[in-house]
This record gives C-alpha cells, sequence and structure tokens, in this order.
C-alpha cells in the first residue's frame, strides 16, 4: 500500500527526501513566484526561515500583512493560531501551515469549554483575549489583542468597565498594574517565557554589569521587576536599536536576536537563560518546526491547509477586526 502523501501532510509532517532538491531556497522562490504564495515569518522563526520570508513580524504585523495581501497562498511560518488568524481574515485565501503541529502552550493552557464557563460566571465582563488563542476561545471574545497593543485596547475602554483577560496572566498582571484597571485573568502560561531563571539572569549581570535586560510581558513578574523595557518582539527590537546601551540579556523566544543583529551587528544580545543549566536559551520548538524543507514542501503540495467553518470565521473575526481598529486609531 502506497504512503498517501497529502493526508500525512494535511495531519502534521512528512520527511520527504528532499535533500535531493539541489537549491531549496532557489525552489521556494520559484514556487512562490509560481503559484501567487507570500511566505509571513515570526520574529521567533528559525534565521533560515525568517530569511526566505517576505515579512518577518510580531503578531500584531503579520495579521495586518495577513488581511492586506493579494497573493493567493499565504505560507504562515509561525504556529497554529497565527495561521488560523490569517485565514480568518482572509477567507478567502489558501493558508498554509508547514508543520500542522506546531502549536502554542499558551493557547493549550485555555480550553474553549473552561474559558465559556468563566465567562458565564462573569457575567457583564468585557472579554479580551491575546491573539495567542485557538479560533473558538475568538468567538467568544470581544476584543482580541497582541502585546504590542494590550494596553492602548484597555486604555481604549471606559474607566468603569470590566474586564476579563485571558488567557496569559503575566501578560494580564502587567496590564492590571500598568492601568490600574479592573481585570480578572485567566490563568494561563508559555513555557517558553514562564522557565527564564532570575538567578542566572542576575549572575550574566555581575559578569556584565552594563547589561541591560528587555522582557516580553509573557515572562515571569520576578523577570519583568529585572527589566528596563517591556514588550512586545517589535517593540523590544526597537527598543535595542535605538537605545545607547552595548549589551542587552534578551528575555523572549531567541529567535529575536536574528533581527537584532542585522539592524545593530555591533551590539551584543545573550539570549535570558531558563533554570534547567543544560541550556542556555529558552527555544519555542513549536515555533522552531517549521523550516526550509517543509516550507518547500508545503508550497509544492498548497498542504497542510487550515480550514476552519464559515460560522467560525465570520464571529471571530469581530474581535480581531475590532483589535486592528482601536489599534489603527491608536497609530499602533
Ligand atoms: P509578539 O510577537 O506579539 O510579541 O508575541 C510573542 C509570542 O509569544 C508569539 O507567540
Ligand atoms: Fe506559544 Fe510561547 Fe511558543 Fe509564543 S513562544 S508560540 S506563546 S509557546
Amino acid at each position: 500500500m502506497g504512503v498517501d502523501i497529502r493526508e500525512i501532510l494535511q495531519k502534521g509532517y512528512i520527511d520527504l527526501p528532499v535533500e535531493q532538491v539541489p537549491d531549496l531556497r532557489e525552489e521556494i522562490e520559484k514556487l512562490k513566484r509560481k503559484k501567487n504564495a507570500v511566505i509571513l515569518a515570526h520574529y521567533y522563526e528559525d534565521a533560515a526561515v525568517q530569511d526566505i520570508a517576505d515579512y518577518v513580524g510580531d503578531s500584531l504585523d503579520l495579521s495586518r500583512k495577513a488581511a492586506e495581501t493579494d497573493a493567493q497562498i499565504i505560507v504562515f511560518a509561525g504556529v497554529h493560531f497565527m495561521a488560523e488568524t490569517a485565514k480568518i481574515l482572509s477567507p478567502q485565501k489558501k493558508v498554509i501551515l508547514p508543520h500542522m503541529k506546531a502549536g502554542c502552550s499558551l493557547a493549550d493552557s485555555c480550553p474553549v469549554s473552561k474559558f465559556k464557563k468563566f465567562i458565564e460566571e462573569h457575567a457583564g465582563y468585557t472579554v479580551i483575549s491575546y491573539v495567542n488563542t485557538t479560533a473558538d476561545i475568538k468567538t467568544v471574545t470581544d476584543i482580541a489583542c497582541t502585546s504590542s497593543n494590550a494596553l492602548k485596547i484597555v486604555q481604549s475602554l471606559p474607566e468603569n468597565e470590566k474586564i476579563l483577560f485571558g488567557p496569559d496572566r503575566n501578560l494580564g498582571e502587567y496590564i492590571r498594574n500598568k492601568t490600574g484597571r479592573d481585570i480578572l485573568i485567566w490563568n494561563g502560561h508559555c513555557h517558553v517565557h514562564e522557565r527564564f531563571s532570575p538567578e542566572r539572569m542576575k549572575r550574566i549581570v555581575k559578569k556584565y554589569p552594563e547589561a541591560k535586560i528587555v522582557a516580553h510581558p509573557e515572562c515571569k513578574q520576578e523577570v519583568q521587576e529585572m527589566a528596563v523595557f517591556i514588550g512586545s518582539t517589535s517593540q523590544m527590537l526597537k527598543f535595542v536599536q535605538e537605545d545607547d546601551g552595548n549589551i542587552y540579556i534578551i528575555a523572549t523566544e531567541p529567535g529575536i536576536i536574528h533581527q537584532m543583529k542585522k539592524k545593530k551587528p555591533e551590539k551584543i544580545y545573550i539570549p535570558a537563560p531558563p533554570a534547567d543549566y543544560s541550556k542556555d536559551s529558552s527555544i519555542c520548538e513549536y515555533m522552531k518546526m517549521i523550516d526550509l524543507k517543509n516550507i518547500y514542501l508545503s508550497l509544492t503540495y498548497e498542504l497542510p491547509e487550515i480550514t476552519l467553518e464559515a460560522e467560525t470565521i465570520e464571529k471571530a473575526a469581530r474581535p480581531i477586526r475590532r483589535m486592528l481598529e482601536i489599534s489603527d486609531k491608536n497609530g499602533i
């Protein structure tokens, strides 16, 4: 019985002998042109994947690009919820995620049945969800947000509005502390950002006293308190470019360092280490599932494809569009 490549690809990933393809980069470029496809990549992707992409950005940039593109096919070099967001914003396009198992621990920490119950128990609250959630969660959300616009979205609401925020507890605490608003927070987290070790980071600062800690708001409170700057991936990138320092400890997934080095190669970037001493950085294994090989295969077969029910798309689009409107109004 032969192997059904298309079926296996749709479910996950198949390790075909693409080594026979002489130059993956060249072939990907050719396929992109032939099929009118665009590759969108998140900053956490491997350097080779970022370099082949048409756009590299944070969650907010990429959702905007997905909404605007006139390409027929969107290859999402990122994780499942990002590709779903692209499909929700561009339902007429074919959206491909090169490895169907590229998930997200944070999205997984918020199952829809439990989140719905949380909402039902708190009638009268406005539901704000981080984009790092499934399409189903977005269907029960009032406004979506990313780490780039979360503060502005909350501040755009009337001061007495009661807010229910999910799923990231660290980002939720960060927003509550910064805005002083009445916010109930879902107890979810991202394993990549939770495992940074404050002790190991302090040791690096002892060795390089001029090192500045720059952190993502998904980091634990203790790590946030050590940071000179807290922001989304694109805000961290902007900070290190504009700041007058020379050495930084980067408390987020280390893929972003590729862009930092490109923009300011003369500066030094040290990935924040996790508590596990056998590792020097905290890698998101989901983001790293995407490589040139599966991008090539996904473009060849136009699989694995993201598909969603029309009703889900319609309901999930509302909070994302509201987020984009508020962001546009606030110049984010
Ligand atoms: P941003 O790119 O929006 O900062 O989000 C980071 C993240 O955790 C994506 O998974
Ligand atoms: Fe999800 Fe964390 Fe990976 Fe981002 S870094 S995709 S939040 S698991």
